[in-house]
């Protein structure tokens, strides 16, 4: 099947971005969210990060004003996914929205439309289970920019087809992406091994070891990581971040536990770059 119209349920951190590089990329998409005022902020991030595309000379004006004359935003869920091929959900991180947001999408999807979701952990399966039909279920699990990062890693579930698998590959490779693949297991290749090395890192302050800078700067000198963990974490978003490692010590156990001052820091309201501070103040 060829996807010719995209929707991305979701213009937060991710989800802002995974439009964006649709829409460079020549699909029409729509942006969905629960309010007007987020996606006109989700649009206005777009637009601030195709400036800084033409800035580095990786577009010009004429491409940034094709890319946002591609850009259509709809708060209304059912106008949003009607003319969908492809539906990318990248809402907040919880288990009941994204199956109440799959509910939805059965009744007003178009039948062959695929359905993928943007989760960093959760069961693909179980999203899938609140459709009727869960074969056309895939995870389609971006990283974060979704403009500069080279990967996708595509997920899947107990019942997704390969037909749907094949054609979410084939899309994902088309965008410029490079793709690995998994079954479904919480947490997938990725975020199960980010968390064993970002929550050593969160321990290792706890214990009063060393410092989160001296932390991050042993990643980065030692080990030749872009960003240390704490930084990475901040931008990512710490909200996110400790449901992914709630629901990973359910499957796996204590390994995956949050450490107190990761519960303590999104207590704190400090959810990292989206509030202003995390880790680190901004
Ligand atoms: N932040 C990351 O680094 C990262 C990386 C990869 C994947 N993810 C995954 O991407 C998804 C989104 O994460 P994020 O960091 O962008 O979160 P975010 O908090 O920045 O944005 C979530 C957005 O979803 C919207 N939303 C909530 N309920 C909705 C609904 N019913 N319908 C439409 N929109 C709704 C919110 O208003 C918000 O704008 C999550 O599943 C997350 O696990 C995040």
């Amino acid at each position: 099947m060829e996807i010719k119209n995209v929707t991305v349920i979701g213009a937060g951190i991710m989800g802002h971005g995974i439009a964006q590089v649709v829409a460079a990329s020549g699909i029409p998409v729509v942006l969905n969210d629960i309010s007007d005022e987020i996606l006109q902020k989700g649009r206005a991030k777009i637009e601030a990060s195709l400036e800084r595309g033409i800035q580095k000379g990786k577009m010009d004006e004429a491409g940034k004003q094709a890319a946002l004359e591609r850009l259509t935003l709809d708060s209304s869920l059912e106008n949003a996914v009607g003319q969908a091929d492809l539906v990318v959900e990248s809402a907040s991180e919880n288990l009941e929205i994204k199956k109440t947001i799959f509910q939805q999408l059965d009744q007003f999807c178009k039948p062959e439309a695929i359905l993928a979701t943007n989760t960093s952990q959760f069961s693909i399966t179980e999203i899938a289970s609140a459709v009727s039909t869960p074969e056309r279920v895939v995870g389609m699990h971006w990283f974060n920019p979704p403009v500069t990062m080279k990967l996708i890693e595509i997920a899947r579930g107990l019942a997704t087809s390969d037909e749907v698998l094949e054609t979410i590959s084939g899309f994902a490779r088309g965008l410029g992406k490079e793709i690995v693949v998994c079954k479904d297991s919480q947490g997938f290749i990725s975020t199960r091994v980010l968390l064993a090395l970002r929550l050593e890192c969160y321990r290792l302050l706890e214990e009063g070891i060393s410092t989160k800078e001296d932390i991050d700067k042993t990643l980065r000198l030692a080990f030749g990581h872009p960003m240390g963990q704490f930084e990475l974490a901040d931008f990512s978003g710490l909200d996110t971040e400790l449901v992914a490692c709630r629901a990973m010590a359910d499957v796996f156990g204590d390994r995956f536990r949050p450490p107190q001052n990761l519960v303590q820091t999104v207590k704190a309201g400090r959810m990292g770059r989206k509030s202003g501070q995390g880790w680190f103040k901004y």
